[in-house]
């Protein structure tokens, strides 16, 4: 894997780097990224069409069921060597950031301390009513669980299209941008906002632009570094290279 020697120098060196993945750094762990097609029972469905409070207002069960699909895939998939060299790279950096859009979760699993989830995580679920965040709940048979406190439906905890991203989550996000030598932005189409965002915010504010991607995107021409491949073959490669450390 050809890298560039500048790039390597500069993560070696850098003190503060800020990350921001997508679906792309979880599609070798085997879990299907939005853009990909949907299979079997759910090919019939588009993403943008199940995951809105609407579709949850006009069928829960639905929507439920389609989440439940996704839970039980991603309680099935492990952490692939992109994940570990994220968790290897926040152990030898001072100040490392790690922004995900992903709610599977397995940034956490593959050992990265802190991470910030923009958009929720699959693995809990919350009340529609109430807001109490659960992660374990009973589930009856064949219906959508209610809250034990007021007894409003549940729903995953992510945050579906039209609704607004946590507050905290989102401003700390934008301090990280704000206050980095390099962003990253790896396995991510960087169409949906406000996280497509960041990366130019943190240009504005002086970081270089390194894009990890399987395929061109609108931020390839403006990043300072555009590396076109699978997050699990670079990422591994950049860290050894910049830290002479094997990756788990
Ligand atoms: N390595 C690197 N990049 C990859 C890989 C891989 N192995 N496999 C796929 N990709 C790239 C694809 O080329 C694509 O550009 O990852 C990107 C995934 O883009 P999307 O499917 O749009 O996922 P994402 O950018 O995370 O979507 C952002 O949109 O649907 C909403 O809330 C949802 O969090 C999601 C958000």
């Amino acid at each position: 894997m050809e890298l560039p020697l500048e790039l390597v120098n500069a993560l070696r060196l850098a003190q503060r780097v800020t990350v921001l993945t997508g679906a792309g750094v979880s599609q070798e762990s085997g879990l299907r990224t939005f853009r990909d097609a949907q299979d079997g029972l759910w090919a019939q469905y588009r993403p943008e069409d199940l995951a809105t409070p609407q579709a949850f207002q006009r069928n829960p069960k639905l929507v439920w069921d389609w989440y439940a699909w996704r839970r039980e895939k991603v309680c099935q998939a492990k952490p692939n060597p992109a994940h570990y060299a994220l968790a290897a790279m926040a152990k030898r950096i001072p100040k490392f950031t790690l922004i995900t859009q992903n709610v599977d979760g397995l940034h956490q699993a593959a050992g990265s301390p802190r991470v910030i989830e923009l958009h929720g995580n699959i693995r809990r679920v919350r009340c529609s009513v109430c807001a109490q965040v659960l992660s374990q709940w009973d589930q009856p048979p064949d219906d959508v669980p209610r809250c034990p406190s007021c007894n409003g439906l549940l729903r995953p905890d992510v945050v579906w299209f039209g609704e607004t991203l946590p507050q905290a989550e989102l401003e700390a996000a934008f301090e990280a941008a704000q206050h980095c030598e390099l962003f990253f932005s790896i396995g991510t189409s960087g169409v949906v906002q406000p996280a497509a965002s960041l990366a130019y915010f943190a240009q504005q504010h002086g970081a270089r632009i390194v894009e990890i991607n399987a395929e061109p995107t609108p931020l390839t021409p403006f990043a300072d570094f555009a590396l076109q491949g699978k997050a699990g073959e670079i990422l591994p490669a950049l860290v050894k290279s910049a830290f002479l450390a094997q990756i788990t």
